[in-house]
């Protein structure tokens, strides 16, 4: 369901943390409670290196837009699970390429909606409150189809969020969906959180379902996170560890550890 713009009425509990205030803090913002800081505290307990993966993956995201607007001619964005408002925001990046670029994002988390519709939106931008495996009415939304026009190619983000849909099988389904309901010539962006050890992806889906409240999936392994692209064409280098996709200074390092962020962006051709 597309909540319209009034409805932000849903409870938000701050006593039991969230995945974009836990991201919010390892990306060192100020929209974050003492829940979500001892719950980054057990992750990193885990998994000291999630705060250095977060920033890898935002550095992604920019890169992906970037390439999309300047070499791909790209100038309307959808970004599913957009997260809390940051340093740089993906909408700056794709005009700073493209100045016209008409930029939507979207979110389930009520919180996120409200700082973005506070400090993100301006003209060409909005903020849309809904969920990932609702895509294609989102995609049909006013709010939406007001800025962005689905006769013409579009650039679809999830990145860092394929974890957090509640099983594998209904992820895949998801975003067979999504890529269904896009115009051909279109381009996703995705990555999910990966291991291949498979007793810390589980310690660590233990500890984010406790802390969350269970809005958490599954850490995923390297091949599943190919799975996703299923039908597109990958642009190169494929689907890798993000710090290897294009990076800005040419040698990229995967963020050492046993858990990377894998991704990469997919073109839908037919
Ligand atoms: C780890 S943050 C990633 C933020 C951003 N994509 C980035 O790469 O910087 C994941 C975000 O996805 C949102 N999210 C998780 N599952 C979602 C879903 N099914 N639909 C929409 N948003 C979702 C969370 O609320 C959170 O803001």
């Amino acid at each position: 369901m597309v909540r319209g713009r009034g409805f932000l009425s849903e409870a938000i509990d701050l006593n039991v943390a969230s995945v974009p205030r836990m991201y919010d803090y390892f990306l060192g913002g100020k929209d974050h409670y003492p829940a979500d800081r001892e719950a980054c505290r057990r992750l990193l307990d885990q998994a000291p290196q999630t705060q250095l993966l977060a920033r890898a993956q935002r550095q992604f995201r920019l890169r992906a837009v970037r390439a999309l607007a300047l070499t791909h001619g790209i100038d309307q964005f959808v970004e599913f699970g957009c997260g809390l408002p940051s340093w740089e925001n993906t909408h700056t990046a794709a005009r700073r390429a493209r100045p016209t670029s008409k930029f939507v994002y979207v979110d389930r988390d009520p919180m996120v909606v409200a700082h973005g519709r506070a400090l993100l939106e301006e003209a060409g931008t909005a903020v849309v409150h809904g969920d990932l495996t609702e895509a294609p009415g989102i995609l049909r939304h006013p709010d939406i189809t007001g800025l962005v026009d689905l006769t013409k190619p579009v650039a679809v983000l999830a990145v860092s969020l394929l974890h957090t849909l509640p099983d594998k099988a209904g992820g895949r389904r998801t975003m067979a969906r999504l890529i269904d309901a896009l115009p051909v010539g279109s381009f996703l962006v995705a990555s999910q959180l990966t291991s291949h050890e498979p007793e810390l992806a589980s310690r660590i889906d233990a500890v984010m379902h406790e802390v969350t409240g269970g809005q958490w999936g599954n850490v995923g392994s390297a091949p599943e996170a190919g799975t996703f692209f299923h039908g597109l064409k990958l642009l190169k280098p494929g689907v890798t560890d993000v710090s290897l996709w294009r990076p800005d200074d040419l040698q990229g390092r995967p963020v050492p550890g046993p858990l990377h962020e894998v991704g990469g962006i997919g073109q839908k051709t037919g």
